[in-house]
């Protein structure tokens, strides 16, 4: 395939990934690296900014938010009120810098991509988890494994989709493993202080009405509390003034499948679902994940 063929075949896939996701397309930095040899020397590319900037320009505050992209339906809570684009391109912009990020450079130089958060943008209800793990780094969603996949059925069970709350994580990159591509490690207390702030600054944007922390890493992150989780979950804390419940991380209860400690991150959501003021059926009152 002749260059320019390349280039229009990337940038109608950018193209599609912008217009089917709330995020703008972010490429890795070593990515953007690789490309740089072989642009044109005519600035077609550009380098790493102008490549995608002109056409995936940050939509403009006050246009409706568009379709498919979750706008009038939030949580279904308020679902009378459309959601603006304002908070879409703030996020935007925030996940911009964390794309360029390498602020701890084991990260950004073994990372595939950064990966900023999904949902909606003014979300009543905003997970936060630890980090990305390998399914994560490659697909740059949070979420998206076999961890994600039970965090998906808790957010079904309460009634939303993941398109309705926020998942965010502490860490924007995958802890680096050297030496292997298998296994995850805790983020150290330096990666999350440099990284803490992209988060507060999710946080302060889609000013959601609850936060849950998922598992002790989530809590350090977002509290600066150590402490067993047996003591710290189901518990309401708050945090900057918005009410934050503790539950058990995911991957906890795919660790430990047993039914009494999956009731208790339910026991947790139910708390959560009171909060939002959102009716528990009898079916909730009495379900097991
Ligand atoms: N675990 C997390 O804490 N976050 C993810 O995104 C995936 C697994």
């Amino acid at each position: 395939m002749q260059f320019p063929q390349a280039l229009e075949t990337v940038l109608e896939t950018l193209e599609r990934m912008r217009d089917q996701s709330a995020q703008h397309p972010c490429a890795s930095r070593r990515a953007l690296e690789a490309l740089t040899p072989i642009a044109p020397a005519d600035g077609v590319m550009g380098g790493a900014a102008p490549l995608v900037a002109p056409k995936f320009a940050a939509p403009t505050e006050g246009a409706s938010y568009p379709e498919g992209l979750g706008g009038p339906s939030r949580t279904g809570i308020d679902s009378a009120a459309p959601a603006k684009v304002g908070n879409a391109a703030k996020l935007s912009a925030i996940n911009e810098r964390v794309c360029a990020c390498v602020n701890c450079p084991n990260l950004a130089s073994s990372r595939t991509q950064t990966v900023f958060g999904v949902g909606h943008p003014d979300a009543d209800l905003m997970f936060v988890g630890e980090a990305p793990g390998a399914d994560e780094d490659a697909q740059g969603e949070p979420f998206v494994g076999r961890a994600g996949q039970l965090l998906t059925k808790i957010i079904k069970a309460m009634g939303f989709t993941r398109e309705d709350v926020y998942i965010a994580n502490v860490l924007k990159c995958r802890p680096d493993t050297p030496g292997s591509s298998y296994g995850n490690r805790p983020p150290t207390p330096r990666e999350m202080q440099t990284c803490r702030p992209y988060l507060m600054e999710q946080i302060d944007i889609i000013q959601p009405k609850v936060i849950v922390a998922l598992g002790a890493v989530a809590v350090e992150g977002l509290l600066g509390t150590r402490a067993p989780m047996r003591e710290l979950r189901g518990q309401w804390n708050e945090f900057n003034g918005t009410p934050l419940m503790i539950t058990y991380h995911p991957a906890y209860l795919l660790r430990n499948q047993s039914p009494s400690e999956k009731r208790k991150v339910w026991e947790d959501m139910m708390l959560v679902l009171d909060r939002l003021e959102k009716p528990i059926s009898e079916k909730q009152r009495n379900y097991f994940l």
